[in-house]
């Protein structure tokens, strides 16, 4: 776990990829990439210990010399909220939700864009370039901003949640729409990047979008004082189970933890490839219409597959789906019983509690993935106040 000692390579075929842009998919047989550390034992002071902003406080689990300057917005060290009044907070030991839409753009993307932004400009990037159902393209955005470096961005027109379409205009992206959904749009960026050597590619195939997030591991692990016995969170394009998985198997190659949590992943009804793939056994198979109201995870063809796949085999976790309804059911009720407000896709891990029964003591942690502001004008459900004149109308309203 020493960034000196990191090296590129094919979780596949096991070649090393060079350092060059666009840090993309493995040149040779064209699955994905990874980070790898020459691992040596770390103390948890090396660990946690550390200075810097956002998430380079963990510059010493981070692929870069200790030399290298961020371009950081101070992302991540995000609440670890305990959960009291949902149902299922009585159903577990402990349940906690990991508030990543606290994030600076309001969702856990920015951990990795922090990463993927340093990375393009030490690689000498001109211009940068995602395709995204919403949070990558306003975090991009916002991280290219701050890296005075262009912005390129390709979203499923008419898709993605207004708040989200709205950030990315805001920051300053260019913004183009396919007719078609995430899939087609990554495909687009795909090819682009094959073609057009000046692009820097930072949807979560990129390696070093991964190193960024799965520092929400260390985080977890450093708030609860253990590893949870279950980590649940929405899998869309599956980098993020990825990610986790990855930071708290280092905690475990370190000599910090002993302990590995079980990985639950959760998908919406009508986009599941990785839940089928895991109830069927073999690879994932892709949705060619993938449909759910919670537009961030309407994924068909999750890209990371294998690493989530693995994430989950590896953990001895699971993945299983929650419908559209339950979905904006658990969204209410985080908002109306704890006071948490995530938009749809984050909501489907509260959803997915319902059915996984899960041990009387576990500790379980559910990654709040995205802030509720960005899709409150899409599924808010919208009222009216009720007009009032007097004082003694407002009073009369709340029979005590
Ligand atoms: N939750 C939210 C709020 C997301 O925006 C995403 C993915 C996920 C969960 C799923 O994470 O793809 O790593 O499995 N959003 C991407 C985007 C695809 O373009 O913003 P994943």
């Amino acid at each position: 776990m020493r960034s000196s000692v990191a090296s590129i390579k094919c979780i596949s075929c096991g070649a090393a990829a060079k350092s060059e842009l666009p840090d993309s998919l493995c040149a040779k047989c064209g699955s994905l990439l990874e980070i790898r550390y020459s691992l040596t034992r770390m103390s948890k002071k090396q660990l946690f210990g550390g200075r810097g902003p956002g998430i380079w406080r963990f510059k010493a689990a981070l692929p870069f010399s200790t030399s290298i300057e961020p371009v950081s917005l101070n992302e991540g060290n995000t609440p670890l909220v305990l959960a009291e009044n949902l149902p299922a907070a009585g159903s577990v030991g402990r349940l906690y939700f990991k508030n990543d839409g606290q994030n600076p753009t309001g969702s856990f993307k920015d951990r990795g864009m922090s990463v993927a932004m340093t990375r393009a400009k030490t690689l000498g990037a001109r211009a940068l370039v995602c395709a995204s159902t919403g949070n990558t393209a306003a975090s991009l955005a916002a991280y290219a901003a701050k890296a005075r470096l262009p912005a390129v961005v390709v979203v499923p027109q008419g898709k993605i949640a207004t708040g989200k379409l709205g950030q990315a205009f805001a920051y300053g992206a260019r913004v183009f729409g396919v007719a078609g959904n995430f899939d087609a749009a990554l495909n687009l960026v795909f090819e682009l990047v094959k073609t057009h050597r000046d692009f820097y590619l930072v949807n979560s195939v990129n390696p070093f979008r991964i190193e960024g997030q799965k520092v929400a591991a260390f985080e977890i692990y450093e708030q609860l004082g253990e590893v949870p016995d279950y980590v649940v969170l929405p899998v869309g394009n599956a980098g993020n189970i990825s990610a986790l998985w990855k930071g708290f198997k280092e905690l475990r190659l370190s000599g910090i933890s002993r302990n590995l949590p079980r990985m639950i992943g959760v998908q919406a009804e009508g986009a599941a490839p990785i839940a089928e793939a895991v109830a069927k056994g073999g690879d994932v198979k892709p949705w060619p219409e993938p449909n759910t109201v919670a537009s961030a995870i309407r994924i068909g063809s999750p890209v990371s597959w294998r690493k989530a796949l693995a994430a989950i085999k590896e953990s001895g976790g699971t993945a299983l789906t929650v419908s559209d309804e339950e979905i904006l059911q658990a969204r209410e009720e985080l908002a109306t019983k704890e006071g948490l407000l995530v938009e749809a896709a984050s909501a489907a891990p509260a959803a997915a509690l319902k059915k996984l029964k899960l041990p009387a003591r576990a500790k379980v942690v559910c990654i709040a993935t995205g802030n509720g502001l960005k899709d409150l004008v899409d599924h808010g459900r919208q009222k009216e106040p009720e007009p009032v004149t007097t004082a003694e109308d407002v009073a009369k309203s709340m029979r005590f």
